[in-house]
């Protein structure tokens, strides 16, 4: 297995994860389900810095590039309640880096809780600097804006893109396909299914190139947009999937039908709350005492929660839902929850 990933681990990384994230059954939510398929999750929202959740892979790849380039500041970009966001804040006070946050309304939602609460409060309590910028702005721009500044001052700053999902940042999901393809040869056995939200894309590219390198099978993914539209999400997957394979000279290619996305948990729009997310997050705490997220996670296991009850995963099958993090995220939506 090590052998294949030669290419990865010649790229610079940091260690920001104690080890493999644990893969459980979820045996309660099977019985409420009568579900004839296995269910289990990889909770990679159980990592011990910052809360931890998926940008922390990707954090692992970024701020590794950034120290080896000689950087001491790290200017990054997201919604107001991006986790990346709260990530990066978390991890750059780990390494002693100096953070500062680009952040834009995405939607308008729940009120104070939306604007203060959340991963807002956490990335102010992690010593990030963050920047409120109006809905609209190029976030981009102005990071690299505020690189400028930082220059001025002294400062080597190092600018990540929205979500993490660079080239460099998604391989963090190509160490987590080979973590999970040697979870799945210790089982003596592959899920059939592999589950995840696709936001800025970077989980998805990561985890199908780690699989492809393995001759594992990426078709099994299937993922969830909650940001863009179908047609966008595939064309930019698909777009990643092949920055990120040149990157890693990796010749064979992920085929283009083996990216699956499903566009039927989107909704009104991105962070905007579905009636399958609601229940998904209420089902799944109170069944098996685990927290999914508004925006990303929830709205992927409610697509999950959809195909068992409509038939579409057969009977005897397994299906691994990868738990991405963004619990924080639940604050910001507490007048959403606190409705019946
Ligand atoms: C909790 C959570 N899950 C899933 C995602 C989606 O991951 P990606 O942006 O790599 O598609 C994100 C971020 O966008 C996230 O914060």
């Amino acid at each position: 297995m090590t052998a294949l990933f030669n290419s990865l681990d010649a790229i610079s990384s940091v260690r920001l994860i104690d080890g493999p994230t644990p893969i459980q059954r979820l045996n309660r939510l099977e019985s409420v389900l009568r579900s004839d398929v296995a269910l289990y999750v990889k909770r990679d929202d159980l990592m011990s810095v910052g809360g931890g959740g998926n940008k922390l892979r990707k954090l692992e790849y970024l701020l590794g590039d950034a120290l080896a380039q000689g950087c001491d500041a790290f200017v990054t970009t997201g919604g107001l309640q991006s986790n990346h966001a709260r990530l990066s804040a978390a991890a750059c006070a780990r390494l002693g880096l100096k953070c500062e946050l680009v952040l834009a309304p995405m939607v308008s939602y729940d009120g104070d809780g939306y604007t203060q609460n959340g991963n807002v409060l956490l990335d102010k309590l992690f010593g990030a600097t963050v920047h409120e910028v109006p809905r609209g702005t190029d976030a981009l721009a102005f990071a690299h804006e505020r690189a400028n500044e930082l220059r001025t001052l002294g400062y080597k700053p190092y600018v990540a893109g929205l979500g993490g999902s660079t080239p460099i940042g998604a391989l963090g999901y190509v160490s987590g396909a080979r973590e999970l393809l040697e979870q799945e040869a210790q089982r003596g056995e592959a899920f059939s299914h592999i589950v995840i939200p696709s936001g800025s894309f970077g989980t998805h590219a990561g985890l199908a190139i780690g699989l492809a390198m393995a001759n594992a099978q990426p078709e099994r993914i299937q993922a969830f947009t909650v940001l863009s539209p179908l047609d966008v999400a595939i064309t930019k997957t698909r777009d990643l999937i092949a920055q990120v394979q040149a990157q890693l000279r990796f010749q064979s290619s992920v085929a283009a039908d083996a990216v699956r996305i499903d566009g039927s948990q989107l909704g009104e729009g991105y962070g905007i709350p579905t009636d399958g997310m609601l229940e998904a997050v209420r089902l799944l705490a109170q069944t098996e005492g685990l927290l999914l997220d508004p925006v990303y996670s929830g709205k992927a296991f409610a697509g999950l929660l959809h195909d068992i009850r409509r038939g579409a995963i057969a009977a005897g099958s397994s299906a691994l839902f990868i738990m991405t993090g963004g619990t924080p995220g639940l604050f910001a939506y507490r007048q959403t929850f606190d409705r019946p």
